[in-house]
């Protein structure tokens, strides 16, 4: 397998089972293919993971995260095996990312502040999903789909919560170091694995809200800093600044504490949203 492979076709036996009317490419990247489906029975994303060079789980992560899935009772999900790793079908949820819907404000010149109510949605997400026991451990921007009948908490192949068969597990190794904890980056640099947590999962949180109010990262670190430099300087700290104002602002400073038992939980953020509005 070479990554000039890529993207790849849905495989025939998963589309023969889904017999697609349409279908369009969402993104290849890191290991991983995700299609838009369109299907008599409804629309739906279809993930394909592959290894990669210096990753060989993101090959086991659409399967994982089906097993998640299906324990969540998130709607019609189905996984399995391919020629170069494991594969996923899973419902389509409409809406617009947390970064894109805030894009606006993040404009030259912008004259309004993010609304509350998308944070509060967002935070509903986060703190239903903690609410079954489980944690996240990739909240991100990207994976905090705004949609009219709420927020989807999108991408679940790194939770953690209950039993994952282990030809499909793999040891949670950090998330995105953009919306990474202090606690997860110090542990991940000395043992390369760390234990995601709720109290991980509402600073990822925060720091997804802050780069979508205001485009600027957690922490300051050059963008060509290595992975490690980046990670130290989340665990040196201190993260930046919280120029935003109001409710929101004092919010995202309080997900953002360096210690995990300073951070409001998930429930406690909504509460001082909805408080706020
Ligand atoms: N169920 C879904 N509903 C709506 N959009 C989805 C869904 N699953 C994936 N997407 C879209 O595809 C993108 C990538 O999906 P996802 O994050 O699950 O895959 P990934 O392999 O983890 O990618 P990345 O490496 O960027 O995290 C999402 O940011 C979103 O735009
Ligand atoms: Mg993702």
């Amino acid at each position: 397998m070479t990554a000039a492979e890529a993207p790849y076709e849905i495989p025939a036996d998963v589309s023969a089972a889904l017999d697609p009317h349409e279908r369009r490419l969402v993104l290849d990247r890191r290991g991983s293919t995700v299609w838009d489906v369109e299907t008599e029975r409804g629309r739906c994303a279809v993930k394909l993971g592959y290894p990669t060079a210096p990753h060989a789980w993101t090959a086991l992560a659409p399967a994982r995260e089906g097993v998640v899935l299906r324990q969540l009772g998130r709607g019609e999900v189905s996984y399995g095996d391919w020629e170069h790793g494991t594969w996923n079908v899973q419902p389509w949820h409409q809406g617009i990312s947390l970064y894109d819907r805030w894009r606006p404000h993040r404009a030259e010149g912008a004259s309004s502040e993010p609304g509350l109510a998308d944070a509060l949605s967002c935070a509903r997400a986060v703190a239903a999903l903690h609410a079954t026991g489980w944690v996240h451990g990739d909240v991100q921007p990207a994976h905090l789909i705004i949609g009219a009948g709420g927020t989807a908490l999108i991408d679940l192949a790194l939770a953690h919560g209950g039993e994952v068969p282990a030809a499909y597990d793999f040891r949670y190794r950090g998330c995105l170091v953009h919306y990474e904890s202090p606690e997860i980056s110090r542990s991940v640099l000395e043992t390369g694995a760390a234990t995601p947590s709720t109290a991980s999962d509402v600073y990822a949180l925060g720091a997804s809200l802050f780069i979508s109010a205001t485009g600027l990262r957690h922490v300051a670190y050059p963008d060509d800093a290595s992975r490690a430099e980046q990670r130290q300087a989340i665990a040196d700290g201190p993260h930046r600044p919280v120029e935003v104002p109001g409710v929101l602002g004092g919010l995202i400073e309080a997900t953002l504490s360096p210690r995990p038992a300073d951070r409001p939980t998930g429930a406690e953020v909504c509460a001082e949203l909805s408080g706020g509005r």
